[in-house]
């Protein structure tokens, strides 16, 4: 494991969903109620692409067939055998201001 970062933090819109391609991954990168989330990106049903989506109710919302996942654990609503893989995440900060986003990915 080892902290990568993945985007600043004022590139990220409440609610809305971010991709980025980084080491291999391919990331949904969400913020809500000032906290970030790191999905993969890849929707297990058709592969649709969750940073297209947004968030609804707390959960990250497929934008091709509205299969929503949560954002911790990445379980889909009812199934919860079915999830999409998520990433620890922490924010880093200058000045005391968080600027900089940055997930615990499986690098070896
Ligand atoms: S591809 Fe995501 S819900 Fe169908």
């Amino acid at each position: 494991m080892s902290w990568t970062s993945l985007c600043q933090l004022d590139e990220l819109s409440e609610g809305r969903g971010k991709y980025v391609e980084i080491d291999g991954f391919r990331l949904a990168v969400f913020l809500h109620e000032a906290q970030v989330y790191a999905l993969d990106n890849t929707c297990p049903h058709a592969g649709g692409s969750l940073a297209d989506g947004q968030i609804v109710d707390g959960r990250a919302v497929c934008p091709r067939h509205q299969w929503s996942f949560g954002l911790k654990r990445g379980q889909l609503r009812d199934m919860p055998h079915v999830t999409v893989r998520t990433y620890p995440t922490r924010l880093l900060a200058r000045d005391g201001q968080p600027i900089l986003v940055q997930a615990d990915l499986p690098i070896f």
